[in-house]
Formats: structure tokens, C-alpha cells, sequence
């Protein structure tokens, strides 16, 4: 069959998204992402000379971006608690070379001991504060990261996060597998695989009780087109996991898990295959 795991696999418990390890710094560069992340650095306007932090940096591409913005006298600072993926990114550095006085640090964004405050220009988050919080569902977590972000960040600086509101993702689907594709949907949210699924909706808010003042909010649809990208992006066969587990509120069978993946590969094969993701970016300016 297309991959959809048994009830008892251990798959569901130990997959984590976005979170750790070599094979997420090639999901990183999946060019999917590049649309919105043009947006939102037009959005940021990186100034040459400019000290900027990114807050969850991952493997470091926006960083680089960054880099290439600020120039010479610039300085980008990028920050994660995944040693793994800071070695992919300072590999990434050597290999391109950048104009700009780039460092990476190990960290964890709810305690930004290794920072000052009031260093930085310009703080990007991206699709970071979804994860936020140490165990558990934190729910203040998102909270607690923005207010170090402020704190580090400048009186009148920027603030940028970018983050998806998973309940609102689209899988286009025969009529028939629409109920089997929302309930598939509402597990994943509900299994809290992502801590803050919904955190692209609530930017606003946060950014408000956090004592930034947005500047502007944009929404910008990641379009996966192929079963492939759904498999890498959505992770398709994890959703079904989710979906079966005896965990669920309202489980599938694994009968109709299994026909669900058939069907989005069979929607594929008929060039129909469409899912939609929205990224939600919210630019502010610092009050103190
Ligand atoms: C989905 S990745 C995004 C990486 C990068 N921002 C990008 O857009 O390519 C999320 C990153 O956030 C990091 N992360 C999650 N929670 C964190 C925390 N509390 N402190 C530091 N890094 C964290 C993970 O290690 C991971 O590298």
C-alpha cells in the first residue's frame, strides 16, 4: 500500500515536525517556501549597516538572505537550540561565503541569556513560534519567545514572524474523501504534532500584548502541487498516522486511511493533485 502505518507503528510518537535532525535541513530548502519568504523580506527591508537577528534559524538560508542585504558593515546573528542544524548551517556559510559579520549560536529562544537587549535593528522568526515551549502544550509559550524578541530587539526596531494557520489548509479532493480529508485535518490539529498549529492566526494579538505595533499583516498560500511535495511538505503519510491513532477523537479506520492516500495519489497521476497552506506575516515596530 501507499504507506499509511499500522495503529500500533511507533511512527506517530516519535515524529516531530520541524524540530530536529540532518533530514529537515533538506526540507528547509525546498523551494515551496521561496514565494513567501521573498515576501516577507521585502516586507522586513534589511538595511545595509544593519544588526539583525533570526530567531529560529534553522539551516541558516535566511540568514544568508540577510547577510546579502546588510552587507559588510552589517551583522546577522542567527540563533537555535538544534545543534544539528546550526553544523548544516555554518557548512553552508563556508561553502558561499557571505559579505556580511554572520554568527551562529545555540540557544533557546524562551531564554535569550547569550543576548543584550536592545542589539538588534530587525528580528525575523519564521515558522518557529509553532513549535515554541519545551514539553507539553505550553500555550504561553509563543507569548514568552515574542517578549525576549522585544527585549533583544531595539526601541522603534522591527519584528517579523511568519507562521502558518494549520487549520485552514486546503487538500483538494473528490467530494467523496472531503469528510475522510477534514477529519484527517482535525486530528493532526487536535494531536498538537504542531504545539501551536493555529499561531499564524493569533500573530496579531501576540504581537499586540507583546507591545509591538504591527505594521502590517499578509497572508501568502504555500501551493504544494504534487503528491510528492504533499508526502515532504504535509507529510501525508504522518497525517494518516495521526488519523488511525487510538489517540484521536474521531480515529479512521485504517481501511480508510489507506484509501485516503490512494486517492490523493491517484488525484496526482491525473495532474489534480493541490494542497494549500497559509502563511500568515506580521511585520511591527517596537514600542518602549
Ligand atoms: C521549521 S524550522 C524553521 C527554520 C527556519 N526559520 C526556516 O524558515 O528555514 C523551526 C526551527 O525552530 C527551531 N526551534 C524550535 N523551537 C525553538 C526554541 N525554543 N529555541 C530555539 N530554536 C527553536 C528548531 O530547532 C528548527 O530549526
Amino acid at each position: 500500500m501507499t504507506g499509511a502505518p499500522d495503529r500500533d507503528s511507533q511512527d506517530a510518537a516519535i515524529f516531530s515536525y520541524g524540530e530536529t535532525g540532518a533530514h529537515h535541513v533538506e526540507y528547509l530548502a525546498h523551494p515551496i517556501f521561496g514565494p513567501y519568504k521573498s515576501v516577507a523580506l521585502r516586507l522586513l527591508q534589511p538595511q545595509p549597516g544593519e544588526t539583525i537577528l533570526d530567531a529560529g534559524c534553522g539551516a541558516g538560508l535566511d540568514v544568508f538572505n540577510l547577510a546579502q542585504l546588510v552587507g559588510r558593515e552589517g551583522h546577522v546573528v542567527g540563533v537555535d537550540r538544534d545543534p544539528t542544524m546550526l553544523q548544516a548551517a555554518r557548512t553552508t556559510h563556508l561553502e558561499r561565503g557571505s559579505p556580511a559579520n554572520v554568527e551562529f549560536q545555540v540557544g533557546d529562544l524562551l531564554h535569550l541569556s547569550g543576548l543584550k537587549s536592545d542589539t538588534f535593528d530587525r528580528t525575523h522568526i519564521d515558522r518557529t513560534l509553532q513549535h515554541a515551549g519545551a514539553t507539553g502544550y505550553d500555550d504561553e509559550a509563543p507569548a514568552r519567545v515574542l517578549a525576549e524578541l522585544r527585549r533583544v530587539t531595539k526601541p522603534s526596531g522591527l519584528i517579523q514572524a511568519c507562521e502558518p494557520d494549520s487549520s485552514s489548509i486546503v487538500i483538494n479532493t473528490d467530494p467523496r474523501f472531503a469528510t475522510t480529508t477534514h477529519r484527517v485535518l482535525k486530528s493532526f490539529i487536535q494531536a498538537r504534532v504542531m504545539r501551536h498549529p493555529m499561531v499564524g492566526l493569533d500573530l496579531r494579538r501576540l504581537f499586540k500584548e507583546a507591545g509591538i505595533d504591527v505594521r502590517n499583516e499578509v497572508q501568502v498560500p504555500l501551493i504544494v502541487q504534487s503528491y510528492e511535495d504533499g508526502l515532504a511538505i504535509l507529510r501525508l503519510r504522518e497525517l494518516a498516522q495521526h488519523a488511525i491513532s487510538s489517540e484521536a477523537r474521531d480515529p479512521l479506520s485504517i481501511d480508510e486511511a489507506e484509501a485516503w492516500l490512494q486517492h490523493l495519489e491517484d488525484m496526482d497521476r491525473r495532474g489534480l493533485f493541490v494542497a494549500v497552506i497559509p502563511m500568515h506575516i506580521v511585520t511591527g515596530r517596537v514600542v518602549k
